[in-house]
């Protein structure tokens, strides 16, 4: 019985824990994944610790996904340039720092448009936004970032690609695409963009995902938009990381069932 986990601080509402067992128990794959909640101050002992515990392969939140690279003994590529690890390969005791936030963007970008040749708007600067700007350049689009500290923008835009614009300039914001990638609209009815500019767009997709349909995403619906939620990229993140630690996708569509599950439970008081 082999074990996995995810490491953060709170990672209490994770919704990883539902969804790689799910996707466990329909393979027929022996194994548990659990919570590691993992306060800062002892990340490195937390790191040896997943070598002490044989724990096969961990999922990494906030606040780790930057930090834990330093103890790791080999980052990929791609997440050393995004920033980020969020996945971890233990392979007999070395760990291997992996992302696949970015393809988990792409992937749910990619059900709905494809995104070569494409205008995409991205809402944010911060760390979600590093994924799916890396997402969006990958997929042959032209991104323009917004944010509401411009030289966040511009940083982004200098390491990642894209053109950095401050976030009062949305209103004359077009394109094929727009992603919202900041926590405005959190267990809150608030959107980041004026909805009168949404009709602008295809398909509208927020990463938030308390609560499950946004102002943003009810608002882009009204307009007539494709709208992508933000279950989409955890589920297809958690798909590629599944992958990356058994060597065979689970169903994205059966992730998805375990996390709305687990969403309901929590709002039901479980
Ligand atoms: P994460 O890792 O979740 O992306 P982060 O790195 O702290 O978190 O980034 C938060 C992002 O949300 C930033 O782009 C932030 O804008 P600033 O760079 O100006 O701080 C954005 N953000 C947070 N609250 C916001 C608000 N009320 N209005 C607009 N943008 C907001």
């Amino acid at each position: 019985m082999d074990t996995y986990g995810i490491i953060g601080w709170p990672v209490s509402h994770s919704l990883s824990p539902a969804m790689h067992n799910a996707a466990f128990k329909a393979l027929g794959i022996k194994a548990v994944y659990g919570l590691l909640p993992l306060h800062p101050s002892k990340l490195k002992e937390g790191i040896e610790g997943i070598r002490v515990l044989n724990i096969k392969g961990v999922s990494v939140t906030v606040p780790h996904k930057e930090n834990v690279m330093a103890f790791l003994d080999e980052v990929d590529n791609i997440a050393r340039e995004i920033g980020a690890v969020n996945t971890i390969i233990n392979q007999e005791g070395k760990l291997f720092g992996v992302n696949t936030d970015w393809i988990g963007a792409k992937k749910a970008i990619e059900q709905k448009i494809n995104l070569s040749g494409k205008k995409a708007v991205v809402i944010g600067a911060g760390g979600a936004a590093r994924a799916v700007v890396y997402a969006l350049v990958k997929g042959g689009a032209q991104v323009l970032i917004f944010n509401r500290t411009y030289e966040k923008a511009q940083k982004l835009a200098s390491e990642l690609g894209g053109e950095p614009f401050p976030l009062s300039q949305i209103k004359n914001a077009t394109g094929d695409v727009l992603v919202q990638t900041t926590s405005v609209g959190l267990n809150e009815d608030q959107s980041p963009v004026p909805k009168e500019i949404l009709s602008r767009f295809k398909v509208v997709m927020d990463i938030v995902y308390k609560p499950l349909e946004t102002r943003l995403l009810r608002e882009a619906k009204e307009a007539g938009c494709e709208v992508i939620d933000g279950l989409e990229m955890l589920v297809y993140q958690g798909v590629e990381q599944f992958f990356l630690w058994k060597n065979i996708r689970p169903s994205a569509e059966l992730m998805r069932k375990a996390a709305l599950e687990e969403l309901s439970g929590e709002k039901n008081g479980r």
